[in-house]
């Protein structure tokens, strides 16, 4: 039997071309591979930490569902369904849950990132320095402390993460370095299952693609990010809107192509892209482009981004106006992996003397 790969992606909003690099191409690259049984699905439980709109949050989750199928992940190759159709992701984080050391959930960047403003504040409280509390800090807590961002569920998205992967017995998992510490929890988690009930989950590994770190074209110290749409490509922009961000791209004085990320960091990045969309590797970029100026640089670079996006636009437009073949492809994805993983759940629940 060949091993498991599982990995996720959260609809929350467009894709760009980072996650299109980082995620999407490399999913297909390893389904193409022949070398895992893939598993690819829609992280719509986790999406619910952040702010939505419950009117919208079908379409996005429909959106992110295209892109797999648009991209090249096929449901005759590969399982492709969504999470919150399976109800076992969520039954098995309450059992994880109550393994899992309050601690080890504290001490995550990307939960430790969006908390900072309240930590900083219960710390300064401790240390009853409150009253040097800044207007701005002190407005960003109320918000907090209100809105959205304050809810368990972020503190708790790790575990859920954990029993996506381990319901599944995924030997690797494909992400970038960002989730690296929620696949290390996910390891401790099965590790401490295992020792306390009997061998039961199996320990994945992360599967760390070279994925090139696009930085914003508006601000080029910034990574690539939909909060910053003016420097950001979107899978789904318009030929004439990729032209117009490129166009408008930030690069510096000098006269040359080069890459030089420390002292040139804007030219530097659309090197990368164009490297990155076309294949061609940056000294060959660069050689091919000595005597362009950087506007002619910016238009073949539009025509790259613009070709190497133009057949999975092709295939999204198609797709979308025959959404019964998306969605009989994503049920029949559902019933597979809400076979696979109830009959996991079974298996757990033994172990741990539920029945
Ligand atoms: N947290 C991941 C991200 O934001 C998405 C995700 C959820 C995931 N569950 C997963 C990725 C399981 C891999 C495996 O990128």
């Amino acid at each position: 039997m060949k091993p498991i790969l599982v990995s996720g992606i959260q609809p929350t909003g467009k894709l760009h071309l980072g996650n299109y690099l980082g995620a999407l191409k490399n999913f297909v690259e390893l389904q193409n591979s022949g070398k895992y049984e893939c598993y690819f699905f829609v992280a719509d439980l986790h999406s619910l930490t952040e702010d939505y709109n419950p009117k919208e949050k079908q379409k996005q989750v429909l959106n992110v569902a295209l892109d797999f199928l648009a991209a090249g992940i096929d449901p005759k190759k590969s399982v492709v369904f969504i999470q919150s159709h399976i109800p076992a992701h969520s039954e098995f984080t309450w059992i994880l849950n109550t393994i899992t050391p309050f601690g080890d959930l504290g001490r995550m960047t990307q939960f430790k990132n969006k908390f900072q403003v309240i930590f900083e504040y219960f710390e300064k409280k401790h240390k009853k320095e409150e009253r040097e509390y800044s207007d701005q800090i002190s407005n960003d807590l109320a918000e907090n402390l209100l809105g959205k961002t304050n809810n368990v569920g972020l503190f708790d998205y790790p575990v859920l993460m954990a029993a996506d992967i381990l319901l599944y017995d995924a030997a690797f998992v494909p992400i970038g370095d960002d989730q690296l510490q929620h696949l290390e929890l996910t390891r401790t988690l099965a590790r401490k299952f295992n020792t306390m009930f009997g061998e039961t989950l199996i320990e994945p590994k992360p599967l760390l693609t070279n994925v090139p770190r696009l930085m914003s074209l508006y601000d080029p110290t910034k990574k690539m990010s939909k909060s910053q749409p003016e420097g950001c490509i979107f899978i789904d922009d318009s030929p004439a809107t990729i032209r117009e961000k490129i166009k408008r791209a930030m690069t510096d004085s000098h006269k040359t192509i080069a890459y030089d990320p420390k002292n040139r960091p804007g030219l530097s990045n659309l090197v990368l892209i164009y490297s990155a969309m076309s294949g061609v590797a940056i000294d060959k970029v660069i050689e091919q482009s000595a005597d362009k100026t950087y506007s002619e640089f910016k238009e073949e670079l539009a025509k790259i981004v613009i070709k190497s996006l133009a057949p999975f636009q092709a295939k999204k437009k198609k797709l979308s106006v025959d959404m019964k073949r998306v969605s009989s492809a994503l049920a029949s994805g559902n019933k597979i992996a809400n076979s696979v993983a109830s009959k996991k759940l079974m298996e757990i629940k033994k172990k741990i003397g539920l029945v």
